[in-house]
């Protein structure tokens, strides 16, 4: 493994799949500099720092370095952007469970890396930047035919590109179906929607739509609710220290953290329930929901055609349903089990009902087994611009400034 491959890997290895193998966090094998003597040259001189700071960045680890000083061996930690390698992974996370394929992105792509990354960026960028626009001519129909801001037209194009990229993946499952290649339990989604009966089986635009969806929603919900948790982590120390101890009582500091561990940590579970209560990620509830008969609620009548929506954001910082809503105490969750999965309208940050996020055993496990990682193997702690909670309304609610920390490594085994 080369010296930046490792370095990556401290960074971005942590993100295994639950039910997948651990990957390892930091290794001390391939430091950075010279054999033996390491980076000692940096600190004969008086510009220690620049240099550093140089050779992290011409190593592609400003995130985190790892090297020596003769036997000393160091660990340095610099400012972190949460947010683009949430994203990367979490994307890498949907398309190996869908696809049981994976991508190199930006910075870490190499020139053996397998195609397919950029495409699958751009093609996620646009739909999250088209679903994020106000479109006028969805709620003025006469505007309709108009296309002012041309966003018919750019859905027109995505969806033909789309077509082609998913239609790719299908076609390479039905041929190792044929050539029977995959063995044992290796197989993902498409193979299980390719096995359905006659009688179940969909047609290829129909696969396309729900292996795309299933893409586009179990991205960014992911990553966006794990950068709120970490800006939580960050701002609340003492609550980042009782999770530490409680990861480190249970599992101990010579393995990893794995997802049989997760029912064994309830205060770990009771951040994200927290996390989930004050930044939903999905806080209007409105996904296709129409009334499709006349309805009486109340003394309201409600016109079949109306779109229902439901405002879980205001629900959970109600004063009347959640008491101190607008402090962050994960010790709520403690006592008591309380659902979170739609079966109680207090907290269903996943929706309820028939049109409930069909991803969300898998979104929550995923959540909680990469926080585990990310508290097991670092302290997170502010930058000097601190931690910003105002939050910006797009396809979810995310952080309207992304989160700038430091991640300074705990484990070093
Ligand atoms: C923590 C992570 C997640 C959160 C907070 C979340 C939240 C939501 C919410 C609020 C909805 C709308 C429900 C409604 O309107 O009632 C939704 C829908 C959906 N989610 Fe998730 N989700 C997450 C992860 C995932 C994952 C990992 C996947 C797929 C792999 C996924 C796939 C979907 C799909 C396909 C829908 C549309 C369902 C429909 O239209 O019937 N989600 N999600």
């Amino acid at each position: 493994m080369s010296t930046d491959h490792y370095l990556q890997e401290a960074s971005l290895g942590l993100f295994s799949s639950p039910g997948s193998e651990p990957r390892p966090g930091l290794r001390f094998q391939d430091l950075a500099g010279l054999p033996v003597l390491g980076l000692v040259l940096a600190f004969t001189g008086s510009l220690t720092h620049r240099v550093l700071a140089k050779t992290a960045d011409s190593l592609k680890a400003k995130a985190l370095m790892a090297f020596s000083v003769g036997f000393t061996r160091f660990v340095i930690a610099s400012i972190v952007e949460v947010r683009k390698v949430l994203h990367f992974g979490s994307l890498n996370n949907v398309m190996m469970s869908v696809f049981g394929k994976s991508y190199e992105f930006g910075d870490e792509k190499s020139s053996s890396s397998s195609s397919g990354g950029d495409e699958l960026e751009s093609l996620v960028s646009e739909g999250y930047e088209l679903l994020g626009i106000f479109n006028w001519s969805d709620h003025f129909p006469v505007l309709s035919w108009l296309d002012l801001q041309g966003v018919r037209k750019r859905c027109r194009k995505l969806v033909g590109r789309v077509n082609i990229f998913v239609r790719e993946i299908i076609e390479e499952h039905r041929v190792e179906k044929a050539k029977k290649t995959r063995v044992g339990d290796e197989g993902d989604f498409v193979d299980v929607l390719l096995e359905l009966e006659e009688e179940n089986r969909l047609t290829d635009s129909d696969m396309i739509a729900v292996l795309w969806e299933m893409i586009f929603r179990g991205t960014d919900t992911v990553a966006i609710l794990l950068e709120w948790i970490l800006a939580r982590m960050v701002l609340h120390p003492d609550i980042q220290a009782k999770a530490q101890s409680e990861i480190n009582m249970v599992v101990g500091k010579a393995r990893s953290v794995s997802d049989s561990d997760l029912p064994n940590l309830p205060y770990l579970q009771a951040i994200v329930k927290e996390t989930l209560r004050m930044h939903p990620p999905g806080p209007l509830l409105s996904w296709a929901r129409l009334a499709i008969h006349d309805t009486q609620i109340g003394h309201h009548f409600v016109p079949a055609g109306t779109t229902a929506m439901v405002n879980m954001w205001a629900i959970t910082h109600d004063e009347g349903v959640w008491p101190e809503a607008n402090e962050f105490k994960p010790e709520r969750f403690m006592h008591g089990d309380v659902a979170i999965m739609g079966s109680n309208l207090k907290l269903a940050p996943f929706g309820s009902g028939r049109r409930v996020c069909p991803g969300k055993a898998l979104g929550l496990a995923t959540v909680e087994l990469w926080l585990a990682h990310l508290l097991q193997n670092f302290k997170w702690v502010p930058s000097e611009s601190g931690v910003d909670l105002s939050d910006c309304l797009k396809l979810s609610l995310e952080m309207k400034n992304s989160l700038v920390c430091k991640a300074i490594p705990t484990v070093f085994a």
